[in-house]
């Protein structure tokens, strides 16, 4: 099972899925944690630079490209060997990030970006959208640290990134699930588990 963790910049999403894996240790469910970019060794290098406020790419589709390798790579040395062992993978931010942030953020051509993101054909089974308000969720990554090249970005950006989101969940409601992240941790966790439990009943026998 592959289980995939998305949402604007601080919604949250990383805090939850550490409290999910929590859960799934506890439950005695194999799994692995793991996240985009950044997944693999190769990953971490891509991250660095995408992530760098200082870094600046002369051509549009160059940080498309970026991600789109490191998932590729992500795909075939981590991903699926770990669901092939039986394990259910919980991954921060795939390819509905692309979506959000590449075409809805960056407007780059839709066409192109559907058929980058269709060079892997792992589609999650599950994704969990933390749907958090921008005010919120900038916050929070203010408080943080100091911005990466994403959060700094302006508001009109981080509007398209998050109707964007909207979009994929209503388009997409059998794989969807928004879970409310204004909230408190606590309960925040409490709507993750409810959404969760009949999976981790289903994986617990
Ligand atoms: P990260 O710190 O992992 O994200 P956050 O803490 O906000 O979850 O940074 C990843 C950044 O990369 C995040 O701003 C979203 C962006 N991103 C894309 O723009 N496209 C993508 O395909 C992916 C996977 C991430």
């Amino acid at each position: 099972m592959f289980i995939t963790f998305e949402g604007i910049e601080g919604s949250g999403k990383s805090t939850q899925l550490e409290a999910c894996s929590k859960k799934f240790k506890a439950c005695n469910i194999p799994y692995l944690i793991t996240k985009e970019p950044g997944g693999t060794d190769l990953g971490q290098m891509i991250r660095q630079w995408l992530l760098n406020p200082d870094t600046s790419f002369h051509h549009n589709y160059t940080e498309l490209l970026l991600f789109i390798a490191d998932r590729l790579e992500h795909v075939e040395t981590i991903i699926k060997p770990a669901l092939q062992k039986g394990k259910v993978v919980l991954c921060d931010r795939y390819k509905d990030s692309t979506i959000a942030y590449q075409l809805a953020g960056r407007q780059l051509d839709s066409s192109m970006i559907h058929m980058l993101n269709n060079l892997t054909d792992l589609e999650p089974n599950v994704t969990l959208l933390f749907d958090c308000s921008i005010d919120v969720g900038l916050k929070r990554a203010k408080s943080r640290a100091k911005l990466d090249r994403f959060e700094d970005e302006d508001l009109q950006f981080h509007h398209h990134v998050y109707q964007a989101y909207q979009r994929l969940a209503k388009n997409n409601p059998n794989r969807f699930h928004i879970i409310k992240a204004d909230d408190s941790i606590g309960n925040v966790q409490r709507q993750m588990f409810e959404v969760l439990k009949p999976y981790i009943k289903q994986l617990s026998l």
